[in-house]
């Protein structure tokens, strides 16, 4: 019985993703005469949604008793015709769909385990099968996550690394949790997701932060998804879903490819190096009136303290697009360093582009550079002084993989 709630709440919870989803792509492919998308005002409903859904959840998860390890048989007992004592009914069980082939076995290379809310595969939480890792393991920790929302804060600890979590797509399978900077005393701690260790991968997941959307003016309600503290780390085909504070790209050398991330305020924000290709990147600022001139976002606050540190932040083929009138940058640390090459930007961004922190002592030493963009985004003509527009040689650093020194460690 429990179970059966929990399960129609799961999937409400879904349903409201794969709606707000399929609105934008809805809005995606409703592009105005620039060929650029027009404002999604679902993105705003969508949060509010998922967090009434998280809390009527949380209030349920208490009566639920799903053992925490379940080890499953993969033989499945079949009707077989002219069987000797004639086929006993089979219960109808919630684990009959799950597919048999899971976990595979593993390789001399990999090791996979996996995680399911209904309790059909090893694990039920995502932290349970990451304590399930071995330090140091010499292979590949391969974490299977079954499609639903993982309601956890999660944690990869320093000593487990090559850790990859395998999801089922990032419009079905996601990990979400509610802290706030107040909550967790301090940004840094807030995020559902934490990685401390280096070479992890994600591949199909969605972090989420549900904390309550920030008013004007509120103090500690920045709310992190996903902190990545360790290097070499990759996410393919990841949401990243919160308002202020969204990605705490932190340290390390990092790629993301075909990633959706959405946020209002500083939502890719941290001093990693990292390359960001073919990523949608979709402000959920409060949409502003055409002739409002306050800024109420931005897309990347870099934290690049000083010209030793080889650390940067670069998009190449993405696109920009969402509400609000926002900078594509602000400097929160001297020598911030950003780069947008390739990609089609919105009329939402402001036409000054960048902001120095209202320290024009920063302009001298920050770096922010625009290169082959499009869109009425990327209009240059009143960008800021500082803004560097650059030429084919100033931008050939950030247009590929030799950023993040793939040959080193991508193959
Ligand atoms: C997170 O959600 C839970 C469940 O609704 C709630 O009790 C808690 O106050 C929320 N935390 C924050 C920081 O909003
Ligand atoms: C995971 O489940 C599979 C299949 O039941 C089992 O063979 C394996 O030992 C389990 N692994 C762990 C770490 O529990
Ligand atoms: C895996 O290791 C076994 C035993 O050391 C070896 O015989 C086998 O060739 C290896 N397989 C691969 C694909 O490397
Ligand atoms: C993790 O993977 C890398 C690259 O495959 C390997 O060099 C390293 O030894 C692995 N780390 C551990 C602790 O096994
Ligand atoms: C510049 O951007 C356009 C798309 O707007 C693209 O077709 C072209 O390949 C880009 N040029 C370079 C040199 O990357
Ligand atoms: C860029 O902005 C300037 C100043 O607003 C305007 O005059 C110009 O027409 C714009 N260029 C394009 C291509 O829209
Ligand atoms: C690019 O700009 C730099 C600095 O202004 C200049 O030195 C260089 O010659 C330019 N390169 C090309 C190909 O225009
Ligand atoms: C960006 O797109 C161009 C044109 O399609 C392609 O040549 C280039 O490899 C892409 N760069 C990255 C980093 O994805």
């Amino acid at each position: 019985m429990g179970n059966f709630k929990f399960q129609n709440l799961s999937l409400a919870v879904l349903v409201a993703i794969f709606a707000f989803l399929a609105s934008s792509v809805l809005v995606a492919n409703n592009t105005n005469s620039d060929g650029f998308f027009t404002l999604p005002s679902l993105i705003t409903d969508f949060k509010e949604l998922v967090t009434d859904r998280l809390e009527r959840l949380a209030s349920q998860f208490h009566d639920l008793s799903i053992p925490s390890i379940i080890h499953r048989s993969h033989k499945k007992k079949r009707p077989t015709d002219g069987g000797g004592g004639g086929p006993k009914p089979k219960p109808a069980s919630i684990c009959d769909d799950f597919p048999p082939d899971i976990p595979p076995p593993d390789t001399n290379t990999t090791t996979t385990i996996c995680v399911d809310r209904n309790g059909c595969c090893n694990f039920t939480t995502v932290q349970a099968a990451i304590d399930a890792v071995p330090n140091m393991s010499p292979k590949r920790s391969i974490i299977w996550i079954n499609s639903g929302i993982y309601y956890e804060k999660v944690v990869v600890p320093r000593t487990k690394p090559n850790i990859t979590f395998q999801g089922q797509g990032y419009t079905s399978t996601a990990i979400a949790w509610n802290d706030t900077a107040f909550s967790a005393h301090g940004t840094f701690y807030s995020a559902s997701v934490q990685v401390f260790s280096d070479r992890f991968v994600a591949n199909g997941i969605s972090f989420m932060n549900v904390a309550p959307i920030p008013g004007p003016g509120d103090v500690g309600a920045q709310a992190v998804a996903i902190r990545v503290s360790g290097d070499q780390a990759v996410f393919s085909s990841c949401g990243f879903f919160g308002a202020q504070d969204t990605l705490h790209d932190d340290r390390g050398r990092h790629l993301y490819r075909d990633c959706y991330i959405q946020g209002s305020i500083d939502f890719i924000f941290g001093n990693a190096r990292s390359l960001y290709q073919n990523c949608q990147l979709i402000s959920m600022a409060t949409p502003v009136g055409p002739g409002v001139r306050s800024i109420n976002g931005a897309v990347t606050a870099h934290g690049r303290a000083s010209k030793d540190e080889n650390t940067g932040f670069a998009f190449v083929n993405c696109s920009l697009g969402g509400t609000g009138r926002i900078w594509l940058g602000r400097a929160w640390r001297p020598f911030s360093r950003v780069v947008f090459a390739n990609t089609a930007m919105a009329d939402i961004v402001a036409p000054e582009g960048w902001n120095d922190f209202n320290d024009p002592a920063r302009d001298q030493t920050i770096f922010y550079g625009e290169y082959n963009c499009s869109g009425a985004g990327a209009n240059l003509s009143l960008r800021a002084p500082y803004v560097q527009k650059l030429n084919d040689t100033l931008a050939a650093p950030f247009l590929d993989m030799s950023f993040i020194d793939a040959d080193q460690w991508l193959t």
